[in-house]
C-alpha cells in the first residue's frame, strides 16, 4: 500500500473557530512527514482526530487502509506522543510503561525486550525505578516516546515532540527516530514549528488557520516559493552596473555581494553569462523559513 495515512476533506470547527477547514493530504509508508504551522494553526486538532481523541465534523481519514471510524482496529498499529504528556506522575517509569504495554497483546518477554532496547537507546535505563515527577523535562519527553513505541507500531505520530528539549536531547531523539525509519520502515507523522525538523522531512504540509497553504518535499517547496541567493566574496565592481541594467535585486555588505534570483535556473543562467566578473562565490537555496514566510506571510520565529 502506498499511502499509509490518507486524509480527505477533513473539517473540525469549535463554534466560530475553523480549527481544521477542509484539508486533504496523504503520508507514504516509511517516510518522515512534517505538519508545519504556527500555534493555533490546527495541527493538534488534526492529530487528535486521527488517533480517536476528537471526533471530526466531516471528511474521511484512513490509516493502513482502514477508516478511523474503526479506531480500535487501528490503535495497535500506531503510537502517539501527545503535545502534553499523558504519563502518570506518581508511578515509576517502569510501571508507566508496563501498564501501557498491558493494553496491547504483547508478552512479558516482548515487553522486556522492547523496553531494554528503547530505554538503552534513549539513555533511560538508569531511571526506570524513579517516579515520573522526579524526572527532568527531557527525560519525561523521552519516556513519552518509549510509551508510544513500546508495542512496536508501524506508525509513530508525534505532536511537537521536541519543544523545550535541550539541543543534545533533541539530537539523540532525532538520531534514534531516523534510525527506526531507516531500519524498521517506521512511518513518522510529526507536527512542528521547528524549521530544522521540517527541513529533514521527506514531505511537508504547511497549515495556516485550518487550511493547507503549501505541500511537497522541502526541495520542491524551496524551489517553488523561496529565492536563491548568489553570494560573491571577490568580484569585479563592473558587475554592479550590469545588475542595475538587468534590474536584479541585490544587497551589498562589506564582505559580500548577495544577488537574489527567482530560482536556481535563473541564477545559473546569470552566472554562465557573467562568470568572468566573479572569483569567489556560492549559490545558496532559500530556506524553509523563506518558504514559510512566502506562503503564510508570517515569520515562524515569532512563535518560539
Ligand atoms: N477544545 C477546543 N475548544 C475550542 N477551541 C479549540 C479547542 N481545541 C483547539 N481549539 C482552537 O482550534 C484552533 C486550532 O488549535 P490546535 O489544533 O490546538 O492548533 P495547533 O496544534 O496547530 O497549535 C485554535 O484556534 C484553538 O484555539
Ligand atoms: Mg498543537
Amino acid at each position: 500500500m502506498e499511502h499509509i495515512i490518507e486524509i480527505k476533506n477533513l473539517k473540525k470547527y469549535f463554534g466560530e473557530v475553523k480549527a481544521v477547514d477542509d484539508i486533504s493530504f496523504s503520508v507514504n509508508e516509511g517516510e518522515l512527514f512534517a505538519f508545519l504551522g504556527l500555534n493555533g494553526a490546527g495541527k493538534s486538532t488534526t492529530i487528535n482526530i486521527l488517533v480517536g481523541v476528537l471526533t471530526k465534523d466531516s471528511g474521511e481519514c484512513y490509516i493502513n487502509g482502514l477508516s478511523i471510524d474503526n479506531i480500535e482496529k487501528i490503535l495497535p498499529t500506531i503510537g502517539i506522543v501527545f503535545q502534553s504528556s499523558v504519563l502518570d506522575k506518581k508511578l515509576s517509569v517502569y510501571d508507566n510503561l508496563k501498564y501501557r504495554a498491558m493494553l496491547y497483546n504483547i508478552t512479558k518477554n516482548e515487553f522486556e525486550d522492547n523496553l531494554k532496547f528503547f530505554t538503552e537507546r534513549l539513555e533511560l535505563n538508569n531511571i526506570l525505578k524513579k517516579p515520573l515527577e522526579k524526572l527532568s523535562g527531557g527525560q519525561k519527553r523521552k519516556v513519552d516516546i518509549v510509551r508510544a513505541l513500546i508495542h512496536k507500531p508501524k506508525i509513530l505520530i508525534l505532536d511537537e515532540p521536541t519543544t523545550g528539549l535541550d539541543p543534545r536531547t533533541r539530537k539523540l531523539v532525532w538520531n534514534f527516530i531516523s534510525e527506526l525509519i531507516k531500519n524498521e520502515n517506521l512511518t513518522v507523522l510529526l507536527t512542528t514549528h521547528y524549521m530544522e525538523e521540517a527541513t529533514i522531512a521527506d514531505n511537508v504540509v504547511i497549515i495556516d488557520s485550518g487550511k493547507i497553504v503549501a505541500e511537497g518535499s522541502p526541495n520542491v517547496l524551496k524551489n517553488r516559493y523561496a529565492s536563491d541567493y548568489l553570494r560573491a566574496y571577490k568580484y569585479d565592481k563592473e558587475i554592479l552596473n550590469i545588475l542595475s541594467d538587468l534590474k536584479l535585486p541585490y544587497k551589498k555588505s562589506k564582505n559580500c555581494l548577495e544577488i537574489i534570483f527567482k530560482n536556481t535556473e535563473s541564477a545559473k543562467d546569470f552566472l554562465v553569462k557573467n562568470n568572468k566578473y566573479f572569483n569567489d562565490l556560492e549559490i545558496v537555496k532559500g530556506s524553509m523559513d523563506d518558504v514559510f514566510l512566502a506562503v503564510t506571510g508570517k515569520e515562524l520565529k515569532e512563535n518560539i
